[in-house]
């Protein structure tokens, strides 16, 4: 596989809105778009640094996998996602080295990014994401 950089980190939060100060006045790095992401059934917030955005994500809905997530472990680091060329390509590699996939092809998120998440079963325990423009 190959990994060009850390597009984004996910935070899995309550409350978008309740966290902007933080981020906006305490980091001082500016949300210069927030997006609901119906598929997923969260509402997010983009924050970039470097080539690297921090996103935050709420829960619109409790069928949602990140209000599952927060209810289980709580608000907080909930993904990492890197950048690859090819989404495709990269899930067929991780599975062909026995990766267990949550997407067996490639779908639409946030910012129009071709998106596929691997199973933190697989992964060390850290939700993956591989995600292309
Ligand atoms: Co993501």
């Amino acid at each position: 596989m190959e990994i060009t950089h850390i597009e984004h980190i996910g935070i899995a939060v309550r409350n978008i809105e309740a966290c902007l100060p933080y981020y906006e006045q305490v980091l001082g790095i500016k949300c210069y778009n927030i997006e609901v992401v119906e598929d997923q059934k969260v509402k997010t917030a983009f924050f970039l640094i470097g080539q690297t955005k921090i996103e935050l994500l709420e829960p619109t809905s409790e069928e949602s996998t990140v209000a599952k997530f927060i209810e289980k472990k709580g608000e907080g680091v909930h993904h990492i996602a890197f950048a690859v060329p090819n989404v495709a390509d990269a899930l067929a590699d991780a599975e062909s080295k026995g990766i267990q996939l949550i997407d067996k092809a490639p779908r639409n998120g946030a910012e129009g990014l071709s998106i596929a998440f691997l199973h933190p079963k697989s992964t060390c325990s850290v939700l993956t994401e591989l995600c292309q423009h």
